[in-house]
């Protein structure tokens, strides 16, 4: 293997992630960027100065176990929305908080799918990506609080529909991999909207594993509860009788291929599906809008 520096050449997946870093490591990947994520808060408008250029924050996306992330925009294209995630550096140690946040992001940089997040500056040593438009845990959360936007029955399937067939691509993609997502939930997926057309990405992928033969039956295994998440969801929508259907599916499949037809994945779009999609969208993007999401925009506290 060669040392570019900063970058482990030609890393296969299965060597960033059964890689144990030592903190001498860590402290070598950060350098003296590192400097920047003792700083706990950041206010809006404050200026980060990257390896890869100046970027001023005008948010606090969210905060969890592992890191922070904040909304922020170039200096040099400052209209377009970004997110920067940096490892926590608090209770524990920067090494603690940057082994799982360094092969998540050499993960991202390896891989290449449209449900599965970009890195938006490769060069960079932090995670900087395409602001999404929330995540599902919003969507859903804003759509079972608002009373603006409701779907019908129909539309709420096909929403399941279309949400469900994003994340199974991309767990597909993952696990054929080897790569063992552990984290899957709707907080770790987010959606774009563009072009009147709406995508479901899969973030956060720090807390994989490396699997030597992946099987179908634990892909199975990991998408039968947030298929469980779906149908539950249908009940929080006011869609009882969905949730009732989804589950009688659900609990009848026996495979993955069985899970992926009790979804309604396994087939085209009919003509009708396509006129719901325009729909669909469309109650999307208002949700969005009217600030039905609980973390995106957000002020720094
Ligand atoms: N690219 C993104 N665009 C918009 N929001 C994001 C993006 N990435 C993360 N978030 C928001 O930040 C939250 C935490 O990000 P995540 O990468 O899952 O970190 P953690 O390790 O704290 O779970 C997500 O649940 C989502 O709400
Ligand atoms: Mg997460």
């Amino acid at each position: 293997m060669v040392w570019f520096g900063l970058v482990w050449a030609g890393e296969t997946i299965e060597e960033i992630l059964t890689h144990e870093y030592t903190e001498a490591e860590v402290e070598e990947y950060f350098g003296e960027l590192k400097s920047l994520l003792y700083k706990k808060k950041y206010q809006v408008g404050d200026i980060l100065e990257l390896d890869v250029g100046r970027f001023m924050v005008t948010g606090k996306e969210a905060e969890g176990v592992e890191g922070v992330v904040y909304g922020v925009v170039s200096l040099s294209n400052p209209e377009e929305p970004l997110v920067l995630k940096f490892p926590h550096v608090g209770e524990h140690s920067l090494a603690y908080h940057g082994e799982p946040y360094i092969k998540a992001r050499k993960l991202i940089q390896k891989l290449n799918h449209d449900n599965i997040i970009k890195l938006k500056n490769s060069d960079s040593r932090f995670i900087i990506m395409e602001k999404a438009d929330g995540s599902l845990y919003d969507l859903i959360m804003g759509l079972a609080r608002g009373r603006a936007v409701r779907f019908t029955e129909a539309e709420a399937k096909y929403f399941f529909k279309m949400a469900s067939k994003d994340v199974v691509a991309g767990m597909e993609y993952l696990h054929a991999r080897g790569i063992n997502f552990l984290d899957l939930k709707f907080q770790n997926v987010v959606y774009f909207i563009k072009n009147n057309r709406v995508r479901f990405e899969l973030i956060d992928l720090g807390t994989s594993e490396y699997m030597e033969a992946p099987n179908p039956d634990e892909l199975f295994n990991k998408l039968l509860p947030f298929a469980q998440g779906l149908a539950k969801s249908a009940a929080m929508l006011g869609f009882p009788e969905l949730e009732e259907d989804l589950n009688t599916r659900i609990y009848s499949a026996r495979n993955l291929e069985e899970l992926k037809s009790a979804l309604g994945i396994d087939g085209e779009p009919s003509e009708q599906e396509q006129i719901l999609e325009m729909v669909v969208v469309e109650k999307i993007k208002r949700v969005t809008d009217s600030g039905g999401s609980w973390s995106s925009g957000g002020a720094c506290p």
